[in-house]
């Protein structure tokens, strides 16, 4: 970075009038805040148009200042596009470094745009535009990654896999309906991050340093300009609110925690214990020394960097907690957890959607699977419920014992004897154990929400229309 020494010798050329020392380097240093506003430029840019516009449209400043300000910010993005700006820790933050280039650019005019503004209202301001866009982002990945799942699904349908408890063989499910349940827990994630959209889109500009200004500024025109619903209704709120970024990033955190359990999956079922999948080759990595390996990495990421997501959220609720209003300098530790927070999701959402795409799966493994450790205990029990009457807690007592036996024997429920289990109950008949097997089970759970092919076609047509394209 390059150092621009101020132009007032003694102190910061923004603020230094009633100072006559200038910060400790290291104070300097400690202050700034540059590496993390550089993400925040164009907004800051977006804002300072907005506010330049409303100020000339008030006859706050002239028509002639809003052009050669609009004409040196234009020429400003140019140069932070192009990387060419020469950005300075002496300038603190984005908000400096760009009124120290512009009034480089364009002399006197550029020290008009800062009436009836505040760095307060910008960087809130600027906050809530990166948010903003990054939620977005963030709920257009959670669709893609639902986009994927769906087009997974439709090849398994059919495909029994086991269903499980404590990851304890349970009852069989088909591959697609255990998708199917991600799909759905997407769903409400991205309804957060949309929902957390809704309420940080009010505009902050113009609350100034806390208390408005004296100036006739137009607030309406520069949300509307900005893209905001309304202007923040109070001006102390404006400046020293950031539950905005905290449900950002709480939104961030739901949707890393479903894919954080999706991970975790795949790095489970791509076991050779499992065997049910394994990642495609451009979503895994090798070992240095072992030749054989085949590692799920992507998984093993999106789980890792669920950890530093959930963090994000702690950061910025430990930072706010303590701070009185308006405006305190804390507030700037918490703009990089936030907006690192919705990255980080959206980059895991990117690599999930692409891993789901190319997941190699293995259905031969995860029918062979479904039968093992009796998934069909509860279908016998429902079998002598209504086919010999008996209560529910006398069927399940049955059936638990019938199991006992097959255990003993090594073998299935639908391999016992039919003599051996009829000495547990003479309920049993032959019918009832041929039945129980996982795909039968499977079709016949044909309520909403079940996992019986039809039912999650179904479903799958619905979310085909609501969410176009898979
Ligand atoms: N750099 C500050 C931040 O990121 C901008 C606001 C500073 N305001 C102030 N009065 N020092 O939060």
């Amino acid at each position: 970075m390059s150092d621009h020494d101020p132009k007032n010798e003694a102190a910061n050329a923004m603020w230094g009038g009633r100072f006559s020392a200038a910060p400790a380097e290291a104070m300097r240093r400690f202050n700034a805040s540059i590496e993390t506003d550089k993400r925040l430029a164009e907004e800051d840019i977006d804002g300072s148009r907005a506010h330049a516009r409303m100020l000339a449209a008030q006859g706050i400043i002239s028509a002639e200042d809003e052009g050669a300000i609009l004409a040196g910010l234009e020429q400003i993005s140019r140069e932070i596009a192009d990387g060419a700006f020469q950005w300075s820790e002496a300038f603190e933050d984005v908000h400096m470094n760009v009124e120290h280039r512009l009034s480089e650019l364009i002399g006197p005019a550029a020290g008009r745009l800062h009436t009836a503004r505040s760095r307060n209202d910008q960087v809130a301001t600027d906050l809530r535009l990166a948010v903003r866009t990054r939620l977005d982002r963030l709920a257009a990945a959670i669709s893609d990654w639902q986009r994927a799942l769906l087009g997974l699904a439709a090849d398994h349908v059919e495909t029994v896999m086991p269903g499980f408890t404590h990851l304890q063989p349970a009852t069989p499910v088909t591959f697609a309906h255990h998708l199917l349940a991600y799909v759905e827990m997407a769903e409400r994630d991205k309804g957060r991050a949309l929902d957390a959209r809704r309420r940080l889109n009010e505009c902050p500009l113009g609350a100034a340093a806390l208390a408005g200004t004296s100036h006739p500024i137009d607030r309406e025109a520069t949300a509307a300009a900005l893209g905001f619903e309304r202007p923040c209704r109070n001006s102390l709120d404006a400046v020293s609110s950031r539950d905005f970024a905290m449900e950002a990033a709480s939104a961030a955190s739901f949707a890393a925690i479903t894919l954080s359990r999706f991970a975790e999956e795949i790095v489970v079922f791509s076991t050779p214990q499992f065997g049910f999948m394994q990642c495609s080759e451009r979503y895994a990595t090798g070992s240095s020394i072992m030749p054989q390996k085949r590692n799920p990495d992507a998984a093993e990421l999106i789980r890792g960097k669920t950890g530093g997501v959930l963090a994000a959220f702690q950061s910025l609720a430990v930072t706010m907690k303590g701070l009185p209003l308006a405006y305190s300098k804390d507030m700037q530790e918490g703009k990089a957890p936030a907006l690192d927070a919705l990255e980080t999701v959206e980059d895991c959402l990117a690599i999930a959607a692409g891993m789901t795409a190319e997941l190699m799966v293995f259905p031969e493994r995860m029918a062979a699977a479904a039968g093992v450790g009796h998934t069909t205990a509860v279908d016998l029990a429902d079998l002598l419920v209504r086919r010999a009457g008996l209560p529910f807690r006398e069927a399940h007592h049955v059936v638990g014992r019938l199991v006992a036996l097959a255990d003993a024997r090594g073998t299935s429920l639908s391999d016992l004897p039919l003599a051996e289990a009829q000495g547990v109950s003479a309920s049993v008949d032959a019918e009832m154990l041929a039945a129980l097997d996982p795909a039968a089970s499977v079709r016949s759970r044909a309520h909403v929400g079940g996992p019986a092919p039809e039912v999650v076609r179904a479903e799958m047509d619905r979310w085909r229309t609501a969410l176009g394209g898979a």
